[in-house]
């Protein structure tokens, strides 16, 4: 369903003192037709860069996106335009995922509306969408503005299913949600999920979230994905010290956990790392297969 290859993000800030971050770092990836890839990693590692990148929300720097076997890196505004109807993202922030103008029924509708469908068949659909999501009809004539939080992620969600998307970013969409809501959603995120016969990229700094939600799990590190496996492999037999701290944490040295760069061609994760061997400070680990599907990027481990 979706392949990436070699994908970068660098972004430039600065007016007088220019300054690079590479946001995405030479990261490639696959999702098979049904399955969920997580994507965990701290905050400002670039989860939210790559979402965005996938559907060219932002444009990547370089590297290739091939949806449906379509390289879409090179489809001009139009066709990209056409073809984002199938792949939907639902964002980080809730606030920016609703019109606050608009009443929850004319932000569902309103996909169905620029395509110029029938009146009598977008009232069907929206009812429909409504009642999958677990809306009351009450809810629909309102404004986000008088809504939950957890009812607004429901439309959220309603919103993004309207097109009958293939691929479905979920840019932690539980974040703003308190703790027994988050669960709800969640649970109705994977139950639509198998209803509609989606495709999901799942984002979350939690990587216990992604034991209920993923197939399969890519961690990343610094704009790099530092392994990838099934949930069962990253679960149980999980090699990177990254991911190990992100499993089972480590206070000792948890406290000097920072992100400092390594000044040339080392490990991102080099002056965090407690198993680091000398090659680690001029040499970047590539990702390396240790079976199958189970890939680390780390030379203390392959
Ligand atoms: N538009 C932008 N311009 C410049 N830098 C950016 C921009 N967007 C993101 N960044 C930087 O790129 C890096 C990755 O950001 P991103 O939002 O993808 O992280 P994230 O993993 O989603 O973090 P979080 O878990 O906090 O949401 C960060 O260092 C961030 O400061
Ligand atoms: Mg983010």
């Amino acid at each position: 369903m979706l392949e990436v290859a070699g994908l970068k993000k660098v972004y430039t800030t600065g007016i007088f003192h220019k300054h690079t971050i590479n946001a995405i770092d030479n990261v490639s990836f696959r999702v098979e037709k049904g399955e969920t890839l997580g994507i965990v990693g701290e905050s400002g590692c670039g989860k939210s860069t790559l979402g965005r990148c996938v559907l060219r929300l932002t444009e990547p720097t370089e590297g290739k996106i091939f949806f449906n076997n379509v390289e879409i890196t090179s489809l001009d505004k139009k066709s990209m335009r056409n073809l984002r109807s199938k792949m939907q993202m639902i964002f980080q922030d809730p606030d920016s995922s609703l019109n606050p103008r608009k009443t929850i029924w004319q932000s569902i509708a309103e996909p169905l509306q620029i395509l110029g469908i029938e009146k009598n068949l977008i009232e069907k659909k929206v009812s429909k969408l409504v009642r999958h999501v677990g809306l009351l009809p009450e809810h629909i004539d309102r404004y986000p503005h008088q809504l939950s939080g957890g009812q607004n992620q429901r439309a959220v969600l309603a919103r993004a299913l309207t097109l009958e998307p293939l691929l479905l970013v979920a840019d932690e969409p539980t974040a703003s949600l308190d703790v027994s809501v988050q669960a709800q959603i969640l649970n109705l995120l994977k139950s639509l999920k198998k209803e509609y016969g989606l495709t999901m990229i799942f984002i979350s700094h939690e990587l216990e979230l992604m034991k209920h939600m993923s197939d399969r799990i890519a961690v990343m590190y610094m704009g790099k994905i530092i392994e990838t496996g099934s949930t069962e492999d990253i679960f149980r037999t999980a090699h990177h010290p990254f991911t190990l701290l992100l499993l089972h944490g480590n206070d000792a040295y948890t406290e000097e956990h920072s992100c400092i760069k390594v000044q040339g061609k080392g490990c991102n994760y080099y002056m965090n790392c407690p198993v680091r061997l000398e090659k680690c400070g001029y040499e970047a680990p590539d990702l390396k297969c240790l079976k199958n599907g189970h890939y680390v990027a780390c030379h203390k481990v392959i």
